[in-house]
């Protein structure tokens, strides 16, 4: 009987030897394992020994049994363990491939050149201001000594938030310039410091409209950066100094100035300031059109009239003012030809900054 069972346990462990997967496992189960396996029939016949044999046999069966499943469990891990590793290299996930890339915004060519104007500014001690772009004709005008029907009304077109007839003695406007910022922030000053008010140095950004023609040359909305110092004994070499300093940071250590007799009613006396063409370095090309020149801001010393309304004694106080347009700036540096590009939101246009 021992031999027998010694057979089966051999026959059975060589039968599993080369199996290999799940299913021929559990066929091999059956087989060897299973109910009419031939250990099983083992058991079975155990009634038909006698007294002595009987658990002498037993026990031997027992350990065949014991062992064939300790083997078929044994069998069980090691296919799982194979199924494991080649799904390991079968699903491998290829780590290594890129990813797609986010796109990313950058900052409008404007909000650029107002960025380094800022800098620029920042750096000779001038703090940034806001003011409102809804403005009453007394700030954006008369507080700026333009009176009703004065002819450099002309110049800034008006878009009216009223119909005439509504309009009434103030009529609300959009701001046609940054310049009624001045007044605002000289009243805030002298509010804050009645007697005897310290020096005040501020830019004022920001967005200006004029009912005017769109084209290539002039928009409807457009930037301003306003700049204004007050304080005693200020004078032109002030401001030229100012703004010469601001010309070389911005158009390069080299970029020539000069200055023009103008008119505004805020500043007496009035310039405008021109850059040598940073192109052509003056000799004249198709950016400043034969010129040399570039004109790139309005400025003068504040009218005593705009001193008196701000708060200040026009008899002790003096200051200068300077008005600049960053999209032109930003047209002249980058020999943009259409203004109109600003507000077209052409990613071939923008992504080019
Ligand atoms: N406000 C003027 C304009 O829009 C510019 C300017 C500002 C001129 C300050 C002188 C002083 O044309």
């Amino acid at each position: 009987m021992q031999e027998k069972l010694d057979q089966i346990k051999l026959d059975a462990l060589a039968a599993l030897e080369g199996i290999d997967n799940k299913e021929t496992l559990d066929a091999w189960q059956v087989k060897y394992l299973g109910r009419s396996s031939t250990i099983m029939d083992v058991f079975k016949s155990l009634g038909t020994l006698s007294q002595e044999e009987k658990p002498l046999v037993g026990k031997a069966a027992n350990l065949v049994k014991i062992a064939l499943e300790t083997a078929s469990g044994d069998k069980e891990n090691q296919i799982k363990q194979q199924r494991i590793s080649q799904a390991l290299v079968s699903e491998k996930i290829d780590i290594t491939l890129p990813g797609r890339r986010a796109v990313s915004g950058g900052l409008h060519p404007t909000t650029q050149t107002l960025r380094e104007i800022y800098r620029v500014f920042g750096d000779m001690g001038f703090q940034i201001s806001l003011s409102r772009e809804v403005e009453t004709d007394q700030y954006n005008f008369q507080m700026l000594n333009f009176p009703p029907y004065h002819p450099a009304r002309d110049m800034q077109d008006t878009f009216f938030l009223r119909s005439d007839e509504d309009r009434g003695d103030d009529p609300l406007m959009l701001r046609t310039h940054t310049s009624p910022g001045q007044i605002h922030a000289m009243l805030e000053h002298t509010r804050i410091y009645p007697d005897n008010p310290p020096p005040m140095r501020i830019i004022l950004p920001g967005m200006c409209y004029r009912y005017e023609q769109i084209t290539a040359r002039s928009e409807i909305q457009f930037n301003q950066v306003e700049g204004l110092a007050v304080g005693k004994g200020i004078t032109f070499g002030d401001l030229k100094g100012t703004l010469i300093n601001f010309a070389r940071r911005m158009f390069g250590q080299d970029a020539n100035t000069r200055f023009r007799a103008s008119h505004f009613p805020f500043t007496e006396p009035s310039a405008e300031m021109d850059v040598s063409c940073f192109l052509c370095g003056g000799n004249g090309c198709s950016v400043c059109k034969g010129a040399g020149w570039l004109e790139i801001l309005g400025c003068g010393m504040v009218h005593p009239t705009v001193l008196k309304n701000g708060g200040f004694d026009p008899e002790v106080y003096s200051g200068f003012a300077f008005g600049m347009g960053p999209e032109r700036i930003t047209m002249m540096r980058h020999h943009i030809e259409d203004i109109r590009y600003f507000w077209a939101n052409d990613l071939r246009f923008l992504e080019q900054f």
